[in-house]
């Protein structure tokens, strides 16, 4: 009977928050407003949407599809869509290999926001000046010890929801922490409005100037859409074979993706009208934005009242800290539940196991920041060659492979009964939907490859 699997998601509900917990991420609320500044704001913004519909909501479907038919693990997933051939199980191994390169860079950025938000809770960004944001996040960052122990705890925080298992650990951490991830923004975006100059920020997000759009923003735009849903590294193909088979997959890929597309775009409502209401800031600021130009700003625009800073600051790195852990729970979910399945590893073990992994990989990325920062492979620090092979191979590579293993070699009848739920719901998108990932999809996701590769100059 459906719901007493402990392997599935008990409801509906609980597998959408637990998609939508691993697409919204530090990609929303660290990378999204980063980009946006950097490529010239509404314009860039309205590309990405266009990209989140055409490619993003169909490469997403398209991993539920072969997750939910697989139903065990990826790697069964891959060889029982591809018809039995086990050589498609090899494929499935990319999930299993991202879930460790992923999660050991992600959990240091995630570290950064869970000691930032204790900064917040002890009182520490008080009386700051903008000198200290900057030195201090310089320090902390570059330092060998602190930024390790944060990670850690991420990390161990991560482990703990993922060996309680698919319904005690990450169907209940999503029910838990989307719902407060969603009332926090509200309350931060409903503040944010409030500040001087709001409007200069609103102006910024939702203006668009066409002259500022470069074939490098239009290709940022898909680079970030593909981030921010997660697609192409195998997360929310990881998930779906957790799905319940009454799930529509396609209307839930259109729900996750409007859930990460709104919670990017009020990221956006709450950093711009705060980072314009100082004069002199700017959007550009880049990664930095979040750790040394916002903490700097909350102190500045709410100084008069202290207590309103010392909130802002707490329920905005609060929130980037589950927004960090929803997704860091999918990423160690992808090799944990390999472990778990194929090596005969109980649930937590295979998750310790993970994460020690992880930590250590992690520690070498933490460690680029600072002392090991000139030891280099391909000309790239630990942490920059992470974010390399899974941003700028891993992840089009794997969302092409997707596209044209179920757009071409997967027997069609298959995919649409499993996108009909055996014919039994209406799919009209299901044209559309085929003709992308057997040809749009493929070719947009090469020119980004070739872009990120250099490869038109
Ligand atoms: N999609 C995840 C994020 O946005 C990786 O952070």
């Amino acid at each position: 009977m459906m719901g007493t699997n402990k392997n599935i998601f008990a409801s509906k509900v609980g597998a959408i928050l637990a998609a939508a917990g691993s697409a919204v991420g530090l990609g929303n609320v660290w990378r999204f407003p980063t980009e946006v500044g950097s490529n010239g704001g509404a314009a860039f913004i309205l590309i990405y949407v266009l990209f989140m519909l055409v490619l993003g909501v169909p490469i997403m479907v398209t991993e539920f599809a072969i997750g939910r038919y697989g139903g065990s693990d990826v790697t069964d997933a891959f060889q029982k869509m591809g018809g039995g051939c086990r050589g498609w199980k090899w494929m499935g191994l990319v999930p299993v290999v991202s879930g460790f390169l992923i999660l050991s860079y992600y959990a240091v950025v995630a570290g950064w926001t869970l000691y930032y938000a204790y900064e917040a809770l002890i009182g520490g960004f008080s009386g700051k000046t903008p000198e200290a944001f900057t030195n201090d996040f310089v320090a902390f960052s570059s330092d060998s010890l602190q930024p390790v122990f944060w990670m850690a705890l991420i990390i161990a925080m991560t482990c703990g929801i993922v060996a309680l298992g698919v319904q005690k650990g990450i169907e209940r951490g999503a029910k838990i922490m989307m719902p407060l991830l969603f009332i926090f923004i509200l309350v931060l975006v409903g503040c944010s409005l409030t500040l001087p100059n709001a409007s200069l920020g609103l102006k910024f997000l939702f203006q668009p100037d066409f002259s500022k759009v470069t074939s490098s923003v239009i290709l940022s735009a898909m680079g970030q859409a593909f981030f921010s849903l997660s697609v192409g590294l195998g997360c929310l193909c990881t998930y779906a074979c957790y799905f319940r088979k009454d799930i529509d997959l396609m209307k839930d890929g259109l729900s996750v993706a409007s859930i990460d597309t709104l919670v990017a775009l009020f990221s956006g409502l709450i950093i711009f009208p705060a980072v314009y209401s100082i004069p002199g800031l700017q959007p550009d600021a880049g990664p930095s934005l979040v750790f040394i130009t916002l903490p700097n700003v909350f102190q500045q625009v709410f100084g008069d009242i202290p207590w309103l800073a010392y909130l802002f600051s707490l329920i905005f790195y609060l929130l980037l800290v589950m927004a960090a852990l929803t997704s860091s729970i999918s990423m160690l979910e992808m090799s944990a539940a390999y472990f778990n399945k194929n090596l005969r590893m109980s649930r937590p073990m295979a998750a310790v196991v993970v994460s020690l992994v992880c930590l250590v990989l992690g520690t070498f990325c933490s460690l680029s920041f600072g002392d090991w920062k000139d030891v280099t492979l391909f000309d790239m620090g630990f942490f920059d060659l992470f974010d390399f092979l899974v941003a700028k191979l891993i992840m089009p590579i794997g969302g092409m492979l997707m596209c044209i293993f179920l757009g071409w070699v997967v027997d069609e009848k298959v995919l649409c009964a499993e996108l009909t739920n055996n014919g039994t719901i209406r799919s009209p998108l299901y044209p559309t939907y085929r003709f992308i990932i057997r040809y749009l999809a493929p070719l947009c996701i090469f020119l980004i490859f070739a872009n990120e590769l250099g490869l038109f100059g």
